[in-house]
């Protein structure tokens, strides 16, 4: 198992290309299977869960190839509505596949994700929301069976769920009459959906709000070129290292709209941002501002970046709270941040940090994608060495994450043992 090694100390300088999004590439990829067609997908990062949907739409039926960042899907002979649990107890978003399937082929079996290493994650509001589509849902020995022609309804979610929002899209976009979702996700990823089924034509409506109108249709094309919207997270967390560490960096290839409230936390925080277009440019504040957080469905802070936000208040001046409102227990990180030195103090999802001198290097394990990369960021300020292990964890998310830190003068290397 590979691990991370990372000697703290080495201001960041230079430039860092940010890649496609992960939990826009997701989506899509599974959204190719509502029709048969022939897609091709650019900008798709190289990360181990886009590899797991890849293996899903195998499974399914798909034609799949990937090379240079470009992927090619020809969904034309799939034939297998089935998610099975191998695969989606290794990666959640392979739940997204159901309103997909349901859609083309009115049946789908998809395994019941289990809960992920931080807590349970319930699937409830996708259920109910295609139940009242029309779908009927059994689980049976673990899997979700739902089968149906669907018809428009109106669905209101009690909160503005991002998976929840994109499995309702899918499945509706060849529903019966209209459907409308209130209360529904407005994160970027999910645009890039909608811009990506209206491409397919899909009717959609309503983007970039609370209230999502999609009038089913017959026809969707079956061809189609899309590229994949750059990583906020990715972008988030570089940023976020920068500040940590100290030193100036160029980010290429952002989206500095789809990163707001994170740059104006930053500047708090005490850091330099300018937006040129699709380039950000950091400078790290002289002395590290302590900056209250408090995570929220887009276009609040993400809770994506709650744990890196977390490494940087450790090496602060003063005391913030982070309290997280999207998931109450998304927190392992504490205990490992803990080993560097940090002070943190944990009752139900507030944290508060005190910020300290001098992180300490240590040996540290991952738990989940985002916990990961606030160990690296924390290890890149410590003093001395930090081994990171289960580093698995990060290359869901995160395409060769040590070498683009080593190209902005970190010493980090990976290790297999
Ligand atoms: N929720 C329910 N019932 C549901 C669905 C959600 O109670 O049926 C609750 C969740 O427990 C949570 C809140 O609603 O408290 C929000 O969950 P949401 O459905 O929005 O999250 P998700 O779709 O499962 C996606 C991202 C996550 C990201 C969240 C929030 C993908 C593949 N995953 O998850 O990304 O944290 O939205 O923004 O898009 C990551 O990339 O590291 C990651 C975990």
């Amino acid at each position: 198992m590979d691990k991370i090694l990372v000697t703290g100390g080495n201001q960041l300088s230079g430039e860092v290309r940010i890649g496609g999004a992960k939990n826009a590439v997701l989506p899509i990829m599974a959204a190719t299977v509502i029709h048969p067609g022939v897609f091709k997908i650019t900008n798709v990062p190289n990360l181990r869960d886009t590899r797991t949907m890849m293996e899903l739409l195998r499974i399914i039926g798909a034609r799949v190839d990937y090379s240079n960042h470009t992927m090619e899907i020809d969904s034309t002979s799939c034939n297998n509505p089935v998610a099975p649990y191998e695969l989606v107890k290794t990666m959640r978003a392979s739940f997204d596949i159901l309103g997909a399937l349901l859609s083309r082929f009115e049946y789908a079996e998809v395994s019941m994700p289990g809960g992920c290493a931080w807590g349970p994650r319930p699937v409830n509001f996708h259920i109910e929301a295609l139940k009242k589509l029309g779908a009927d849902i059994k689980l049976d020995r673990g899997n979700i069976i739902a089968s149906g022609k669907l018809t428009g309804d109106d669905i209101e979610f009690e909160f503005p769920s991002v998976g929840a929002t994109k499995n309702v899209l899918m499945a509706a976009v060849k529903a019966r009459g209209k459907t409308t979702i209130r209360n529904a996700a407005r994160e970027p990823e999910i645009d890039s959906l909608i811009d990506f089924l209206n491409a397919l034509g899909a009717e959609i409506s309503g983007k970039g709000t609370r209230t999502l109108v999609i009038e089913g249709v017959i026809f969707l094309k079956n061809e189609l070129e899309f590229e994949i919207i750059p990583d906020r997270i990715e972008a988030g967390t570089f940023l976020i290292a920068v500040a940590l560490a100290g030193g100036e960096a160029n980010l290429i290839d952002v989206n500095p709209n789809h990163l707001t409230a994170v740059i104006a936390k930053l500047k708090e925080a005490g850091a330099e941002i300018i937006p040129t277009g699709n380039r950000l440019k950091i400078s790290a504040p002289q002395k590290i501002n302590a900056v209250d957080v408090t995570t929220a469905p887009y276009p609040g802070f993400p809770t994506d970046l709650q744990a890196q936000w977390m490494a940087l208040m450790t090496n602060c001046t003063g005391s913030s709270t982070i309290i997280d409102e999207v998931y109450f227990d998304r927190f392992t990180h504490i205990a490992e941040l803990i080993r560097f030195g940090a002070k943190i103090k944990l009752v139900k999802n507030v944290a508060t940090i005190t910020g300290v001198n001098t992180l300490v290097g240590a040996p540290v394990m991952s738990t989940d994608i985002r916990a990961s990369a606030s160990l690296i960021l924390a290890s890149l300020a410590a003093t001395g060495v930090s081994e990171i292990s289960r580093v698995y964890h990060i290359d869901r998310g995160y395409e060769n994450i040590e070498i683009k830190f080593q190209n902005l003068g970190a010493d980090i290397r990976r290790i297999s043992t």
